[in-house]
This record gives C-alpha cells, structure tokens and sequence, in this order.
C-alpha cells in the first residue's frame, strides 16, 4: 500500500514552500522506504525553491536526513528493515567511467528511486538532490541508504548527509588539509564550519573564518577557527590583505568558498599562497560570472583550482568513520543543530537562515 503523508513542496520560484499530501510508493526493485527521522534545513533547499537549481517545479524539498528503514524492494540484499541510516545522494553506481577508474566519489551515474513520488492527483514531485526528505516516509535507492552507528541521535546523524559533509569533505578530501597547513574558510554557515571543524581535524594550525556576520564568526570559533574577519564592507582586497596578515604575509595553503559568489571567489583564488589551493564547494547559481581575471594569474600563482561536489565524499567509507569520531568525542556534529522544528516550520527556518540566525535549523518527526 503506498503511504500517504504531509511533505514540503516548493511549487513556483520564489513563492513559500507548502505542506502537500505526497503520495510515496512501496519500494520497487532496489528501492527502500525509509521512515525519516530527522531532516536538516539546507541552503541548497532555498536554491531550488528560488529557482537557482533548475526550473522542474514541484520540488520536494529536504535532502539531509537520517532514519529507520521500513520496506526494501526485491532484490535488496545489504539492508533489511530497521536499520539505522544516513540518506545520500552519491549511490555510486560502479559501472561509469569514474567508477571504472577508482574514483567513485566522481560517479557520473548515481542511483535515485526510479518510481516518483506524486502529489495526491498524480503530478510528479522532483525530489531535492534525489532524496526529498521533509516528509515522514520517502522513497530512495537502497544504495541511498547508508548504514552508521544508531547511538548517533537522528538529528546530528543526518547532517552528514549533505551540508555537514559537504564541508568537511572540502577540507578533507578536496583541499587534502594536513597538518601544520594554513586554511581560509570564507562563509562560516553549516557548510563553512565544517569545513573549520575538517581542517581541525586534519591538524591545520592557522584557520581563518571570514563572515559578514559576528554570530556566524563565533560559532566559527567552537568550530576551531584561530583568527575571524568580519567582511562586511571590505573591498575585496581588504579581505585578500587580512588573510595574509595571519598567513605571515603568504595567503593560505588552502581557501575554501562555502558561499559561492564571484567576489567571495576571487578573495579565495588571491588569498591563497602560491602554489595553493582554492575549493569552491558553495553552490554558484547559473548567471554569475568571476570578471575580467588575467589569465596570466591563474598560471603564475600555480597551484589548483577545485570544486568540491558533496565533500568529493564517498558515504559507505566516509559516514561510519565520522560518526564513530562524533561518538568518541572528536568531532562536535552535535553544535551544527541550532534547533529543532516542526516540518511545517520549513520556510520559517528559510527566513532565520537569511538572518543569519542558525546553523542548522532541523526538522524532526
Ligand atoms: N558543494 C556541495 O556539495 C554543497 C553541499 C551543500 C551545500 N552547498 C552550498 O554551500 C553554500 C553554503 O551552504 P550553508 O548551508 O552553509 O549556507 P548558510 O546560509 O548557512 O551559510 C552561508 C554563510 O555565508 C555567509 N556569507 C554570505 N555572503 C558572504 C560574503 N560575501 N562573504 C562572506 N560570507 C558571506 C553568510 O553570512 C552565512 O554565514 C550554499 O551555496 C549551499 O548551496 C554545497
Ligand atoms: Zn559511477
Ligand atoms: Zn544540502
């Protein structure tokens, strides 16, 4: 019987999300229905529903989420009902010529639910990332489902699902911080401060958090951030100056940009040492161009350029390790959660995050 449940929609660009009855079907082959327990709010939920994403309207938005498997469909083998996960949206698919390559984190081909989920008169919903988790029961890929430890409460456990990751993911496996490095993160929301708590991790003895918000640059500082700079207002080599100033003079050896704008970066591309490197994991939308850079300094600086796709994250290596770190006291997922909220506070927790008001405002069922 298919289930038949409250889920946030975002119909038109720009307009509030809406509470809609979706229609969720028992899994097919290779699918699994999970009973979601925890959905954080993303940026990238406001990006679809402003439009910045793609134009497929209705979107069911919600896409960091953790639950309890319900049904599985035929032929499911690793994964049975009750079992405790964090969806995903890299189901790598083994076969596509980055998997063929052994870089899996690449795969060009990833596994979504093939049956959709619908609103009650059939209109089919395309779901945020291929999850769409503001719901209580969603449809996935088995290969979305990935199993951690359940003493990791559903709330803290699902972040690594997308934004959470994706930050650390920049630090870890894009920027390949390692220890002694300088690293300037440049927007401090979920996103930037794990990409802080990654470098953290690694061991980078310089973290510089830079924000337009004070708030944000405090919750920097738990994350591990040693020097903050407030941006508002300064121009962009104000910025590119500061970074040097705690980087004795050099620039950092890697700067992350958790916004994605062209000016924020052109702060990480001159802020950087040379030979450094810039990780681009804030999500630009399609009409932003980066100016009128001379070429001559993209080939006189060196170093590399890199966007960081999901934290370049492989979830089945990456999500037991980081919740084993949260669980021995190593990593404070736990501070990413600034409240917790009803699914029909959704666009609420939208205008909080535009104020700047939380990390991680998070839906729980
Ligand atoms: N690459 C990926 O796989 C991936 C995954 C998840 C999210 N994202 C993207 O990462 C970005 C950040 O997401 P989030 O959830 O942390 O968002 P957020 O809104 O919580 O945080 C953004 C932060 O950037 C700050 N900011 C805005 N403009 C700034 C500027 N000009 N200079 C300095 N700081 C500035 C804001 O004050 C805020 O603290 C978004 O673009 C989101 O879509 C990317
Ligand atoms: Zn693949
Ligand atoms: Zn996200």
């Amino acid at each position: 019987m298919p289930y038949e449940v409250q889920g946030v929609v975002s119909r038109a660009k720009g307009e509030p999300v809406s509470l809609e009855t979706v229609i969720v079907p028992d899994p097919g082959p290779g699918e699994a229905v999970v009973s979601v327990q925890a959905c954080g709010v993303c940026h990238t939920d406001l990006h679809y529903r402003e439009g910045g994403i793609n134009d497929e309207y209705p979107f069911l938005l919600g896409h960091e989420a953790a639950g309890i498997v319900e049904q599985v469909g035929a032929g499911v083998t690793d994964l049975e009902p009750g079992d405790y996960v964090i969806l995903n949206w890299r189901a790598v698919c083994g076969t596509c010529r980055a998997c063929k390559r052994g870089k899996p984190w690449y795969c060009f081909s990833t596994f979504n639910a093939t049956q959709p989920m619908t609103l009650a008169d059939g209109t089919k919903l395309s779901p945020a990332l291929g999850v769409g988790a503001f719901l209580p029961k969603t449809l996935v890929h088995s290969g979305q489902c990935t199993k951690v430890d359940s003493a990791a409460e559903p709330a803290v456990a699902g972040l690594l699902g997308c934004g959470v990751m994706a930050g650390l993911g920049a630090a870890l496996n894009t920027g390949a911080v390692t220890r002694g490095d300088s690293v300037a993160v440049i927007g401090c929301g979920g996103v930037g401060d794990a990409a802080i708590a990654g470098a953290k991790l690694a061991g980078a003895t310089t973290i510089v958090a830079i924000d337009t918000d004070d708030r944000k640059l405090q919750w920097a500082k738990e994350f591990g951030a040693t020097h903050t700079l407030n941006s508002k207002g300064l121009s962009e080599d104000q910025v590119v100056e500061a970074i040097q100033e705690h980087t004795n003079s050099f620039g950092a050896d890697v700067v992350i940009d958790a916004v994605g704008r062209p000016e924020t970066w052109r702060q990480a591309f001159y802020g950087r040492d040379l030979a450094g490197t810039v990780v681009l994991v804030g999500v630009p939308t399609p009409d932003m161009r980066v100016g009128d850079l001379p070429l001559i300094d993209f080939f006189s600086r060196g170093g590399s350029l890199k966007s960081s796709w999901y934290g370049d994250c492989l979830p089945s290596r990456d999500f037991p390790v980081l919740i084993d770190l949260y669980l021995q006291g190593r990593l404070p997922l736990d501070k990413f959660v600034t409240e917790r909220i009803g699914v029909d506070q959704v666009e609420h927790s939208f205008e909080r995050m535009h104020r700047g008001e939380v990390l991680r405002s998070v839906v729980v069922f």
